[in-house]
């Protein structure tokens, strides 16, 4: 059982947001995963280029981390994103990530994997980026079972108090129990991937010409005619 945390912040492992990521890899350390944290700082994953290169052809053209970090993923059982808020979203390091996997997207190529969100801000404002976060989860494939956040602001020692560090290792064991158990996405969820897998169905059949590598895979994958 392996986990791939995503850690989106220039603060890296130093970070508040990977303090309270840690409590949730604690967590599903105790319940028996194993588990890699990939730091993005902005240098080893770039901004997308919007050359439709990876539509076309299946990887990337630019040579950083990108696909190595893909490669890791499609090998996990499950997927942690974090990042700190930064301006009510997530911090431009963890998008750019997040816009690099848009072939993944068109593909939900983490499709069969379990994931959860983790965010930490200042002042506040953490659910809608959590939500966000679980929703990129559920385009790419794969099944949200929940998020943990921290105003770090309100801890003046920034210590976490003692219901959210449970809270972190509840999510981190829930995550191992869905890994195990495969439980089926709640109904409005499904909804949610049930409707953007037609989508991009579509968009294959639309764009069959323009972006072979897609297409194919498709058909491969998920029987398209
Ligand atoms: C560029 C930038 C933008 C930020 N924007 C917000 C914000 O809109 N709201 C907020 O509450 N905190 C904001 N913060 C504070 C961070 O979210 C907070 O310090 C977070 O815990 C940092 O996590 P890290 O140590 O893992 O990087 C911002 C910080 C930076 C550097």
């Amino acid at each position: 059982m392996k986990i791939i945390a995503l850690l989106g912040t220039p603060h890296g492992l130093k970070g508040s947001t990977a303090k309270l990521l840690n409590l949730v890899l604690e967590g599903a350390e105790k319940s028996g995963a194993e588990h890699e944290t990939v730091v993005l700082k902005g240098d080893n994953v770039k901004p997308c280029l919007g050359c439709d290169v990876c539509h076309k052809k299946g990887a990337c053209a630019q040579k950083d981390d990108f696909e190595e970090i893909k490669g890791k993923i499609i090998n996990a059982d499950a997927l942690l994103l974090a990042s700190p808020n930064y301006i009510f979203s997530v911090s431009a390091q963890f998008k750019a990530f997040m816009d690099r996997c848009c072939s993944v997207v068109h593909k939900l190529e983490f499709e069969g994997k379990y994931g959860a969100s983790i965010v930490t801000s200042g002042g506040g404002d953490e659910e809608p980026i959590a939500e966000y976060m679980n929703h990129f989860l559920i385009i790419t494939g794969a099944t949200p079972i929940g998020s943990v956040w921290a105003t770090m602001g309100t801890l003046p020692d920034g210590e976490f108090p003692p219901d959210l560090k449970q809270q972190a290792h509840d999510l981190g064991k829930s995550l191992v129990d869905a890994i195990q158990t495969k439980p089926e996405p709640d109904p409005a969820v499904l909804k949610q991937m049930n409707a953007f897998k037609d989508r991009m169905k579509n968009l294959m059949q639309w764009r069959k010409a323009e972006w072979p590598h897609e297409y194919e895979y498709w058909q491969k994958n998920r029987n398209l005619e």
